[in-house]
């Protein structure tokens, strides 16, 4: 029996509900497979910051530190600054717990419809691998003269040769794993961000000389965007910084049908930390309390979560239970064309994972 301990943090709006729907899920294909999950929620959030003034305890990473995983919802809230919650709760534990790859593949299911044309299930099928500690995301800056008319901001982004490399290496590392297409494409704009996004480029190229069975491209972040839309089949692994992965994944979740479908996991791949998995989607406050969130990218990131455990086997069968939803195309909530509710699509799935 293989027990797993996993804290478990909903956060806010549509991030209560769709982790329901993967707790769920993880209850349902446990027996079968030998493990026992030991789930502890913390209440933090928006809700929790409202009453104490910040996102979480002062010793939350403490807290958190001898769980096995973390598994995320969703933080924001309308009524509080994106930068408090943000900052108050999900990168503090990215950065503390050194999660320096967030890892979020975009794949195209059968059942799913495409806004674009002539995409075909299963053509798209990429993972981004997103630097997740430093970067534009780094917590460096400040204000001068704030809330004057002279008022300054110095917003500065970090790049390290080991932070730029490690994360490289990873990517190239998946190519490998993965065996598809055998090919990482790195996005930077090092022709206007001259030093941190260079830096970024002479660190690809020399960890691309490692991994001669691996093709390589190199794109600008505009052209990338333009090619997640024009050509998403040619992708593989794709490597880039804190922004432009955060922003291309948005791309790459929507062009394989939506939001509701895009897992991801926040990994540190030497195992000191917990790694955290949340889907890629935010609180979504237009959809939050309407029960019809779609709770599948939270399921197939608790499919990630078994997956990075070692339960590989529950792993699938979760991925496989997603599919054959999808693919049926009876149970899914509107985003996807359906009208079911988030209820009865963790249910739906929750039913499957026992016999696929
Ligand atoms: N990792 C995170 O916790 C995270 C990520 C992104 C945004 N946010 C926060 O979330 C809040 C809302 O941000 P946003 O609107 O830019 O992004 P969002 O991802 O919450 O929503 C974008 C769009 O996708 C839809 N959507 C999102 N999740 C869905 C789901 N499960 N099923 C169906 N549709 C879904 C929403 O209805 C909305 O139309 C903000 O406070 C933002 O800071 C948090």
């Amino acid at each position: 029996m293989a027990k797993y301990n996993i804290a478990v943090i909903r956060g806010d709006g549509v991030g209560v509900d769709v982790i329901e729907e993967g707790l769920r899920v993880m209850r349902a294909v446990a027996p079968r497979h030998g493990i026992e999950f030991v789930f502890q929620e913390f209440p933090w959030g928006t809700a929790y910051y409202l009453e104490h003034g910040r996102m979480m305890p002062p010793d939350a990473l403490d807290l958190l530190g001898p769980f096995d995983a973390i598994y995320f919802g969703a933080v924001g809230h309308p009524d509080v600054p994106d930068h408090i919650t943000l900052h108050g709760l999900l990168l503090p534990i990215r950065r503390g717990f050194d999660q320096y790859v967030c890892e979020r593949p975009n794949v195209l299911y059968p059942g799913v419809t495409t806004p674009l044309r002539g995409k075909n299930p299963g053509e798209i099928d990429l993972v981004v691998v997103r630097e997740n500690t430093e970067g534009e995301y780094a917590d460096v800056g400040g204000f001068q003269y704030q809330y004057t008319e002279q008022e300054v901001a110095i917003q500065s982004a970090v790049f390290t040769r080991h932070g730029c490399e490690r994360v490289i290496r990873y990517a190239f590392e998946l190519a490998r794993r993965r065996g598809k297409k055998r090919r990482v494409t790195s996005v930077t704009k090092s022709n206007a961000q001259r030093y941190g996004m260079v830096l970024w480029d002479r660190a690809f190229a020399d960890v691309s000389r490692e991994y001669p069975d691996i093709s390589t491209e190199s794109l600008l972040v505009d052209a990338a965007c333009m090619n997640f839309i024009r050509r998403p089949e040619s992708f593989d692994v794709v490597v880039a910084s804190n922004l432009f992965g955060d922003i291309l994944t948005d791309i790459g979740a929507i062009v394989t049908g939506s939001m509701g479908l895009a897992p991801s996991g926040n990994v540190n791949p030497e195992g000191r930390y917990p790694s955290c998995f949340e889907p890629v989607h935010g609180s979504a406050p237009d959809i939050a309390g309407k029960g019809i969130a779609n709770p599948l990218a939270a399921i197939l990131s608790a499919g990630m979560m078994l997956r990075h455990l070692g339960a590989e086997d529950a792993a699938s069968a979760v991925q496989r239970a997603v599919e054959r939803v999808l693919a049926e195309g009876k149970v899914l909530t509107p985003d996807l064309g359906g009208a079911a509710t988030t209820l009865q699509v963790g249910e739906a799935v929750a039913r499957l994972v026992t016999s696929v």
